[in-house]
């Protein structure tokens, strides 16, 4: 909680406020508050109509919508769900035809540096030559594939072609282990994953495909019947026979055309898994119609994207904004775009910066972790300083994943944008699709660290448990008051839970609840994200479960009897991972917890992936519990920011071991 007051605080001192340039305003799609008002006004007055003309403007529709939204059965929203489409076709046929055909989708840059493009046209045989290479492999409208890809441009491809037949794709983030693949394999109840052999990230080869032979054999994955490896590297892999066909073998002698499946607009487009309150990460389940109607208008209205724009999302296809931000949202928009193998310390601290000058970027979209990381690099080393390259290029800069602080943010502003780009701080979340509040760069004045008003069409409220509105100023739950069209649809195979977790019955069942804590400012009401008020934790913008690092603590059997996890506050990644832990021997102590937190923080990478290793980990006999037995989190996330106690202990069992959690290793 004392982090969500801090937040409150820095909102009720920051008071400097950046209006939209006239640079920035004019030419823009949405023009001013005004003009953002007339549209909010018109989602409020005519909300079908409002979402059936942007249907039916952005989107190309093989069988036209009749029913715009469909409430009958809430909180499964349906939405344009008698009309057929195909996202692919959406993405790239929709091109074919105009100038836009021999223009540069993306300008691809590998981890050393090598860079190569494609154009809509060639990406268009691209798609369509590997999608009948899935066909070929018996792979069809409704099987879920699992995409385990590094950034590439193959990668974006695959996405694009399951897309294109109709199959469900469930991207796997490159850092998962095969553990976690192994889980979403057989959640997903998938056909086919589609890998590569090795991935090329900061100067060094790191394995995907014996990630995946691992996976595999942890045994339930017998709706596996095919995976296929891009051969990113020379380097040799294991072949299983039988199963396994490289890129190069399934693609031989494939047509060039492929036309699109149509499918409902409610059909599944893919399905992202993302972490809750339980250890099992929910598979969000994203609509084809509606997500699609979004990805193209947030490239519209938040970067209002424009012909000659050349635009970055530094994201990975494994998260949401890699999907709606680099495989689905740019292509719709018939965007130039960036896709970047790499990581941005590699070469040098200066590599985003060097590669902005270099592509000519215009629109940059990040998360803050990067940024408070290169803030951190441009201190101590003048020579990666972004004012070492051109960054006239650019025209308006993103943040996304995190709260940005307003340090982060005026750095940002000043040493990166030139104190001539709009920042648009957008929140949203894997299950909203696209962006939800944002800044709009033509429109809104600017407050830093706030991600302002919501987008039209957009009901966002903050609400106490039963629901009710609070007044500006006052902290409470965020929630979404009616439906929008790329919200999450389904948690795949648990419609219980999608209900319990997203819909809560105290407030009617139909809200959408975000499970981010917020307030609005007294004076803009412009919104700000003070945390998430869940068991979610937020390790550099990417969502961990503090349930699902406990449940691979335990796991340990041989050594760990009880563990739990909460967070603080990090000044670098936002917040970090701390874990309690109780182990089957006695409390261990000097080198000796060092080795054993060591061989913990693997076990952890192994069971989950690299980003979920605890960044504390402290040893006590027992954890702090009430006598019923219940363990005090407020108690553990007070220890571990270091803050004196000062919450009343009394119910507490055991007071001595609360000195020794205190103890770092
Ligand atoms: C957090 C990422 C503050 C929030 C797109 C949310 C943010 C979670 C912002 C979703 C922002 C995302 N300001 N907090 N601009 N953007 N968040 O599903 O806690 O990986 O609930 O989606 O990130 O993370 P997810």
């Amino acid at each position: 909680m004392s982090n969500a007051t801090n937040t409150i605080e820095s909102v009720l001192v920051e008071n400097r406020v950046f209006p939209p340039s006239d640079a920035a305003r004019n030419g823009a799609r949405i023009a001013g508050m005004e003009a953002y008002e007339a549209l909010c006004k018109e989602a409020e007055t005519d909300f079908e109509g409002f979402w059936s003309r942007q249907a039916k403007e952005k989107l190309n529709w093989t069988k036209p919508f009749t029913r715009v939204l469909d409430e009958s059965n809430v909180p499964f929203y349906r939405w344009f769900d008698d009309g057929e489409l195909n996202a692919s076709a959406n993405c790239l046929d929709r091109h074919i035809g105009t100038p836009v055909e021999n223009k540069t989708a993306i300008v691809f840059e590998a981890d050393d540096g090598q860079v190569s493009s494609i154009t809509y046209k060639d990406l268009l045989v691209r798609v369509s030559q590997f999608a009948n290479a899935l066909k070929s492999q018996g792979i069809g409208k409704g099987d879920r594939v699992i995409i385990y890809m590094p950034m590439t441009i193959e990668g974006v491809v695959a996405m694009q072609a399951c897309a294109r037949i109709g199959a469900t794709h469930s991207v796997v983030f490159g850092g998962f282990s095969a553990k976690a693949l192994n889980e979403r394999i057989i959640d997903a109840g998938a056909v086919a994953v589609i890998t590569a052999n090795f991935q090329l990230r900061g100067g060094k080869e790191l394995p995907l495909k014996s990630i995946v032979d691992d996976g595999i054999a942890l045994g339930g994955c017998e709706s596996i019947k095919t995976v296929l490896v891009y051969e990113r590297t020379l380097s040799p892999w294991n072949r299983v026979e039988g199963r396994d066909r490289t890129f190069a073998e399934v693609l031989e002698g494939q047509n060039i055309h492929c036309p699109p499946t149509a499918v409902g607009a409610e059909h599944p487009l893919f399905i992202l898994y993302t972490s809750g309150s339980t250890g099992k990460p929910k598979g969000v389940q994203h609509s084809t119609g509606g997500y699609m109607l979004w990805a193209r208008m947030t490239m519209e209205w938040t970067f209002d994207i424009r012909p000659e724009d050349v635009f970055w999302c530094t994201a990975d296809i494994g998260w949401i904004t890699g999907h709606t931000y680099v495989a689905y949202g740019p292509l719709a928009a018939g965007a130039t775009q960036v896709v970047f193998e790499g990581v941005p310390t590699f070469p040098h601290a200066g590599r985003f910066w060097q590669m902005i000058e270099k592509h000519k970027v215009s629109i940059f979209y990040t998360a803050p972790t990067a940024i408070r990381s290169l803030i951190k690099a441009a201190d101590s080393d003048e020579k990666v300083h972004p004012k070492n390259w051109d960054l006239s290029s650019l025209r308006i800069l993103g943040s996304v994943g995190e709260p940005i602080n307003p340090e982060a943010w005026m750095w940002y502003h000043r040493n990166v944008g030139g104190e001539r780009c709009p920042i648009v701080d957008t929140f949203w979340q894997t299950e909203t699709g696209g962006h939800v509040i944002t800044p709009l760069p033509g429109a809104t004045p600017l407050v830093p660290g706030s991600c302002t008003l919501p987008l039209p069409g957009i009901m966002a409220a903050i609400v106490d448990e039963t629901g009710k509105d609070l007044p500006n100023g006052a902290g409470g739950m965020l929630v979404i008051k009616r439906p929008w069209p790329s919200m999450i649809r389904n948690i795949w195979g648990d419609p219980e839970r999608f209900k319990k977790s997203y819909f809560p019955e105290e407030m009617g069942g139909n809200v959408y609840l975000a499970g981010d804590g917020a307030v609005r400012s007294a004076d803009r009401g412009y919104f700000r994200i003070t945390g998430r008020i869940d068991d979610v934790l937020n390790i550099s913008g990417h969502r961990l479960g503090t349930m699902e690092i406990e449940s691979a603590l335990v796991a340990k059997t041989d050594l760990v009897a009880e563990a739990a996890v909460v967070g603080r506050p990090d000044d670098l990644t936002g917040e970090a991972i701390c874990a309690f832990v109780v182990l089957k021997r006695s409390r261990p102590t000097g080198d000796e917890a060092k080795q054993i937190a060591a061989q913990l923080r693997d076990w952890v990478a192994k069971e989950i992936g690299p980003i979920a290793k605890p960044k504390d980990i402290r040893f006590g006999e027992n954890l702090p519990k009430t006598r019923s037995g219940k363990i005090m989190r407020r108690l553990l996330r007070s220890i571990a920011k270091g803050e004196a106690i000062t919450q009343d202990v009394s119910t507490l069992e055991n007071p001595a071991i609360l000195d020794q959690l205190s103890q770092t290793n």
